[in-house]
């Protein structure tokens, strides 16, 4: 099992209701596809996207939620297919702790699984009209961008703060954005209504993107679901490492950047780095830009109803800085 999400206020019912309808829609007439979908889908996961569909959906509208339940099931499924995908991209070794799915079955199933997810998430956003299903097509498109950006840039010791946070802002921001805007647009004609649920759930996405990049570094395996250290190993430069290269002295930056591009892979030097990380402060310049982005996902909710949605809302997007003390 992988990590949970860790707030007061119970999400178990919501949980419940989005576990049950993933089990219903990924039903195919090939039980093979079907079991490697379920496996990913049912291996965990916080279902952060899903539940700020249904969460803001309720803050805005006196309409049962059952109504946006596809919707919110459609940004998960999505969301996992982008996982499978990126594991393969990103040859990683674990995922919500256990093996990804390229592991457990083979890259070839894992590749037309993630496509097949895709489809069905697809065919969920499609049942709203034009307006939202534009908007799911998007978040997947921003996903695909985002990923090449990186991917280009793997490797690349010269890349800005700017390019970094370009990247997050295609690849997990807008996707999480996109999930609260298109609960909006079902909800209410309101555009800065939607506006906001949108500003809101972007910040909490590249504070998201930005703490798990931090946890990559200082985080345990056994409370992250995942291997550590995976973006050194991959070349992905990451917030700290950005900001450590810029700011940092020599020898150690010598180190940082033979463990960032492969040159290095010894535990000895790659602890010395996440050592360097954390003590040229870039591990603690990281999460106060994390912390930035909550402060302004909460003053988009400036405007809302004090309601125990926006209460749990808030909650949920405090608990994605505090993930770093797992
Ligand atoms: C992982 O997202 C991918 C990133 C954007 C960092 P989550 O950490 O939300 O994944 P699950 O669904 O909870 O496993
Ligand atoms: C997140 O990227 C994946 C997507 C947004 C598709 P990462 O590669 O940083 O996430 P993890 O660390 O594998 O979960
Ligand atoms: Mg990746
Ligand atoms: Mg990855």
């Amino acid at each position: 099992m992988g990590e949970v999400l860790n707030i007061k206020m119970d999400v178990s019912g919501k949980l419940d209701l989005i576990n049950k309808r993933i089990e219903e829609v990924l039903k195919t007439d090939s039980p093979d596809l079907t079991e490697m979908a379920l496996y990913t889908l049912r291996s965990g996961g916080k279902r952060l996207r899903p539940l700020i569909v249904l969460l803001v959906y309720e803050l805005i509208t006196d309409e049962e939620i059952s109504k946006v339940l596809d919707l919110a099931v459609a940004y998960e499924i999505m969301h996992s297919a982008s996982l499978i995908h990126d594991d393969i991209i990103d040859e990683a070794e674990e995922r919500r702790g256990s093996p990804p799915l390229h592991i457990k079955f083979n890259i070839p199933d894992a590749i037309v699984t993630g496509d097949f997810l895709f489809s069905v998430a697809y065919k969920l956003g499609a049942t709203y009209g034009t307006e939202v299903s534009d908007i799911v097509a998007r978040a997947a498109r921003k996903l695909a961008e985002g990923q090449i950006m990186e991917s280009r840039n793997l490797g690349n010791l010269e890349i800005t703060e700017n390019d970094y946070f370009h990247i997050i802002s295609n690849k997990t921001a807008y996707f999480f954005g996109a999930g609260a805007r298109s609960a909006a647009c079902v909800a209410t004609q309101n555009e800065e209504m939607r506006e906001n649920m949108f500003k809101f759930a972007y910040n909490v996405g590249m504070a998201f993107q930005i703490t798990d990049d931090v946890l990559d570094i200082i985080g345990k395996e056994e409370n992250i679901g995942k291997m550590p250290f995976t973006d050194f190993k991959h070349s992905t430069l990451t917030l700290p490492m950005i900001y450590a290269l810029k700011h940092g002295k020599n020898d150690d930056v010598g180190n940082l950047r033979h463990v960032i591009r492969g040159e290095r892979t010894d535990t000895e030097s790659i602890e010395l780095a996440k050592q360097f990380l954390v003590d040229c402060g870039a591990v603690d310049y990281s999460i106060g830009i994390a912390k930035n982005y909550i402060d302004e996902a909460i003053k988009a909710m400036r405007s809302a109803e004090r309601t125990p949605d926006l209460e749990t809302l808030l909650q949920i997007a405090y608990s994605v800085i505090s993930r770093i003390r797992i």
